[in-house]
């Protein structure tokens, strides 16, 4: 069953609860959170990430899949493990060693949060095959992070068929997450290549009707 992830990146700034709440009732899964530090990427999205976070732990039940995009990705999980979010994904590209990714699993798992390792689209799928019994999630980037409203890159669609098939393969239990300008148009090749779960931002938050859209994303071919 595909399930959708709204990131709430490019929220407009006027209604934000509303927005959140229409949202919600549109039948998404989870609420996608990025943050960003404005060194591992440019933008700086921390304070917005954190406010959205506190506002969301207030006013909905949905799980938080908190998509870490930053350089000091151990004081990050630590900070936003306040908000008992369901996943913390990090970037493989942030680890200056393998020590420091089984670190950062084990950090996260103490916290009985789901782990994620995220990898951008020129990180090749053979740079995460170790670490993949321990996780419970891959973060394909089919953009490359640091905003919304880009145009899906094609060629990461088939890294998310070569993952699943060696998970396959291997019987891990990992479910692959699909990020970036996936929409009505792009989501089919995605879930056709094996993603469980879909990251839409402007996919979603410019359309007319969030419900619909989401509707669309979840269907099976
Ligand atoms: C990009 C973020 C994505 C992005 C998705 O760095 O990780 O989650 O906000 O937004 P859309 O769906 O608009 O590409
Ligand atoms: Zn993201």
């Amino acid at each position: 069953m595909i399930e959708i992830s709204a990131s709430i990146l490019s929220l407009k700034d006027k209604n934000v609860i509303q927005t959140l709440y229409n949202l919600e009732t549109a039948g998404i899964d989870y609420f996608h959170i990025d943050v960003m530090d404005g060194e591992f990427v440019k933008n700086n999205t921390v304070n917005k990430m954190r406010e959205y976070c506190e506002y969301l732990n207030s006013i909905s039940n949905l799980p938080l899949d908190v998509h870490l995009m930053v350089k000091d990705v151990q004081s990050y999980i630590s900070s936003f493990l306040v908000f008992e979010p369901n996943i913390i994904t990090f970037h493989l590209e942030a680890a200056e060693n393998k020590e420091q990714v089984l670190e950062w699993i084990k950090l996260i798992k103490e916290n009985n949060v789901r782990v994620g390792i995220s990898v951008k689209p020129k990180t090749k799928i053979e740079e995460i095959s170790e670490f993949l019994p321990y996780i419970h999630l891959v973060l394909v980037m089919t953009v490359e992070p640091g905003e919304g409203g880009q145009e899906l890159m094609p060629e990461t669609v088939e890294k998310i068929h070569a993952l699943k098939q060696y998970v396959k393969d291997k019987q891990l239990e990992v479910d692959i997450e699909a990020d970036g300008g996936i929409n009505t148009k792009t989501a089919e090749m995605v879930k056709r290549a094996g993603a469980d779960i879909l990251v839409s931002g402007s996919g979603i938050l410019n359309s007319e009707n969030y419900a619909e859209v989401v509707k669309n994303l979840k269907k099976l071919s």
